[in-house]
């Protein structure tokens, strides 16, 4: 989370960004010290009562207006921590893409860099950048550049196929050069504290009834590390599931304080073996790495019970940064469902809302901006009623 010099450091970089978040001045005294979340407010709350509308809301839907509003705060690009997200943000992005363009790249490409040479080709120029002038404005940084300069010393080799681009990004076969890009870093920390804000307020919606989670593709951890803290009733079970079986041990030890954490392998692209087991599916940063989005959802939505809701956390514009890092991997370019945005992996807020619905979700709200959104949708007229 932010480190104490952190108002600082969003004083400094709001001078410079702000003006192209916010459309009101900011001020210094906004600014320290960062303002924890607080619970949404709404009119129905004030004369009901936050705890006394999760014993009505699910047995008398039509008293509310839509839960999905009483779980996702509106997002306001002028507060600190968001507006600080979105400047380091859009500084990594200057940033990859001024070093991109410094880069002699050879002629020939190996053919399976195909897609990639094309998406280089569309990145928009930017000038030579200071890394270390960037570094000091946003330190959090360090480990996203660090991936970045890793992976650019060794493109003209790669991309002529005289490298293998997995033993760049995962050295020895450790993760611990790309974890940068999903942990401590603000951009990352910023929307996975969402994700845990709108669990803790499903919960706390629920009154006392139990939770049943099951996270998707959940990695190193960097999202579970901002939900599990978040849960603080004893009557929510938690699914952590990954692809890969070799992220699951390494989460069973990091989490093992949080005893009703389990932990399987789970591939989002296969039918639940069981369906409407969960309450809540988090799929954070992942369902853009399917082959057929559509596929995904609907199990996602089977996953679901008809009080459930699903909680997926996406960047939302073509990200220069992922394409020079992710995009060396074949797996980002393997989608096949016509839905992603040019030159990327990723979609649109619009084309995931569109898409949600498609697979049956009753309704979808967000959290978040062009770039990077929360997007989440109630899996039937149960869990929001309009
Ligand atoms: C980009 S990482 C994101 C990790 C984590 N959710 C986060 O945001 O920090 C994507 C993760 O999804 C997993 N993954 C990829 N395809 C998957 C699939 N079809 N089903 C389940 N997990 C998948 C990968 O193994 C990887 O751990």
């Amino acid at each position: 989370m932010p480190s104490t010099d952190f108002g600082e450091r969003v004083a400094g970089a709001l001078t410079e960004n702000v003006k192209v978040t916010c459309n009101r001045i900011v001020e210094r005294k906004d600014l320290m010290p960062i303002p924890e979340r607080a619970p949404i407010q709404s009119q129905a709350e004030t004369s009901v009562g936050f705890a006394d509308i999760g014993a009505v809301a699910f047995e008398h839907p039509d008293k509310c207006a839509n839960i999905l509003e009483r779980i996702v705060e509106p997002y306001d690009p002028c507060r600190p921590d968001a507006a600080y997200s979105n400047a380091a943000m859009r500084a990594m992005e200057d940033y990859a893409r001024s070093r991109i363009h410094q880069l002699r790249l050879p002629v020939r490409v190996h053919p399976k860099f195909s897609k990639l040479r094309n998406a280089l080709a569309v990145i928009p120029y930017v000038a030579p950048m200071d890394q270390d002038s960037m570094l000091r404005q946003y330190p959090e940084l360090r480990g996203l550049a660090k991936l970045l300069e890793t992976c650019l010393a060794r493109y003209p080799e790669i991309l002529t196929g005289e490298v293998n681009p997995l033993s760049v990004l995962f050295p020895g076969g450790s993760v611990a050069l790309v974890e940068a890009v999903y942990r401590d870093n603000p951009v990352t920390d910023y929307f996975n504290k969402v994700v845990g804000d709108i669990v803790a307020n499903y919960i706390r919606l629920r009154s006392g009834q139990n939770t049943r989670i099951i996270e998707i593709g959940a990695g190193t951890g960097a999202t579970t590390q901002f939900v599990l803290p978040a849960i603080s009733t004893s009557n929510v079970t938690y699914l952590f599931t990954d692809l890969s079986f070799g992220f699951l041990n390494k989460a069973k030890v990091r989490f093992a304080h949080h005893k009703f954490v389990d932990y399987r392998v789970y591939n989002i692209e296969k039918r639940p073996e069981a369906d409407h087991q969960f309450d809540i599916v988090i799929a954070a940063n992942v369902l853009h790495a399917t082959v057929d989005i559509r596929n995904a959802l609907k199990n996602a939505r089977d996953l679901l019970s008809p009080e459930g809701i699903l909680v997926v956390n996406e960047f939302t514009s073509r990200q220069d940064y992922a394409t020079l890092t992710f995009g060396l991997t074949e797996g980002w370019w393997l989608n096949a469902d016509g839905q992603r945005i040019q030159h990327s992996a990723l979609l649109t807020g619009e084309a995931w809302r569109s898409l949600i619905r498609g697979a049956g979700f009753y309704s979808v709200a967000s959290h978040g901006n062009e770039d990077q959104q929360v997007i989440v949708a109630a899996a039937s007229g149960n869990a929001a009623s309009s």
